[in-house]
């Protein structure tokens, strides 16, 4: 069911595309951003993940071309991005590489891609931990999806959208944010084996709401701290003499995590048990306790603060603030890190005063006013 603000975004696409293009789109596809409930820097160890499509994303209203350009239009952004489809090789600013790398991405898989025309709104807020690149980019793999009258396999779309952002914008993330933008069905959590796909759709139980609250703060060098964390797990997993630290139980771990290097041992250290998180995560859902699941969430966000060393002053203090609201069950910090946002599992019909309690007094922390969303 689209909710009265995803109809807003539809209708003024629509909008921004007749007055631009003189006729209504034949096409508007919606791909969602995504909060993670638990299971963060897990993915690209072959992990498990749990997160869950936001009804915030990247709306793109169409039509084909009969040639073979790409032309796309984007609210807030001065300049359009043009593409070739015959020639993907020239460089391109910024937001435009996302759109070329899927166009690459698809045309290396072999599919065939025919050109198209549109207007774009995203508003999922950049950089914050909520996947806008993946929704940009599975957005855009869509709109191609729908000039060729066909329908691809979201699982392909996701590793492909991947591959785009891996190969072509150079930032090595997992697949957990192109597969939930691809795959996820919104209102449900997507309890995700990203080794073997399986996918489990599960639902919180009614009493509680989530609720994201961005910390309002952004870090330099966030692509090489991710690519850092990612050589530092592969290195542990050569060390613990396994495939990836999702072979090793935490039991295990416990017997043979002194023999390796100090750092690389707190790097899996976090994995090792925020996989087991995931499990116990599932585990509360299914039986309806969000106090079970509220405590994981905490022990998720100091195992990423001590452990895994991707947290800030503002997400650790943000993080302390929602744990410590009588309406909240548990926060932690979502996404990458190093900045962005904090998601809190909170008492159903209380994420407005829980949002107005901790955003005042964070602000009062730090003078950044915090924005912020409740998941319905
Ligand atoms: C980013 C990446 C994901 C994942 C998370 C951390 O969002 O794109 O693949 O690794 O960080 O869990």
């Amino acid at each position: 069911m689209i909710d009265p603000t995803m109809n807003r975004t539809r209708s003024m696409v629509m909008k921004r595309f007749e007055e631009r293009f003189d006729e209504a789109p034949s096409h508007v596809v919606f791909t969602p951003g995504r909060v993670n409930l638990i299971g963060e820097h897990t993915d690209y160890n072959d992990g498990f993940v749990l997160p869950t499509a936001l009804d915030l994303g990247v709306w793109i209203a169409l039509r084909p071309r009969e040639d073979n350009r790409v032309l796309l239009h984007s609210k807030g952004r001065k300049n359009p991005t043009e593409l070739r489809l015959t020639d993907l090789s020239g460089g391109i600013p910024h937001w435009g590489k996302y759109v070329q790398g899927v166009a690459w991405a698809l045309k290396e898989a072999g599919y065939t891609l025919h050109g198209w025309e549109g207007e774009m709104i995203g508003d999922v807020p950049a950089g914050a931990g909520l996947s806008s690149s993946a929704a940009l980019e599975v957005a855009v793999a869509r709109a191609f999806e729908a000039v060729a009258g066909e329908t691809w396999l979201p699982i392909n779309i996701a590793r492909l959208a991947q591959k785009a952002e891996n190969e072509w914008v150079g930032m090595p993330c997992g697949i957990m944010d192109q597969m939930t933008a691809a795959a996820a069905p919104p209102g449900k959590l997507m309890y995700f084996d990203c080794r073997t796909f399986d996918m489990q759709l599960l639902e919180l139980p009614t009493s509680v709401e989530l609720v994201v609250i961005d910390t309002m703060t952004r870090r330099s060098l966030t692509e090489s701290r991710y690519r850092n964390r990612r050589v530092e797990c592969e290195g542990a997993a050569k060390a613990l003499q396994v495939q990836s630290l999702r072979d090793i139980s935490a039991p295990d771990f416990g017997q043979k995590a002194r023999q390796i290097d100090p750092l690389l041992r707190k790097r899996a250290m976090h994995v090792i048990h925020e996989n087991a998180r995931v499990q116990r995560a599932v585990q509360a859902i299914l039986e309806g306790d969000p106090s079970a699941l509220g405590v994981l969430l905490n022990a998720g966000h100091e195992s990423l603060r001590e452990d895994f060393e991707v947290t800030n002053d503002e997400l650790n203090l943000l993080a302390g603030l929602a744990q410590e609201h009588d309406t909240c069950y548990g926060a932690r910090m979502t996404g990458a890190g190093f900045g962005g946002c904090v998601v809190a599992l909170v008492r159903k019909d209380e994420g407005e005063r829980f949002v107005h309690d901790v955003g005042a007094q964070y602000e009062s922390h730090t003078e950044l006013a915090p924005w912020s969303h409740i998941l319905r």
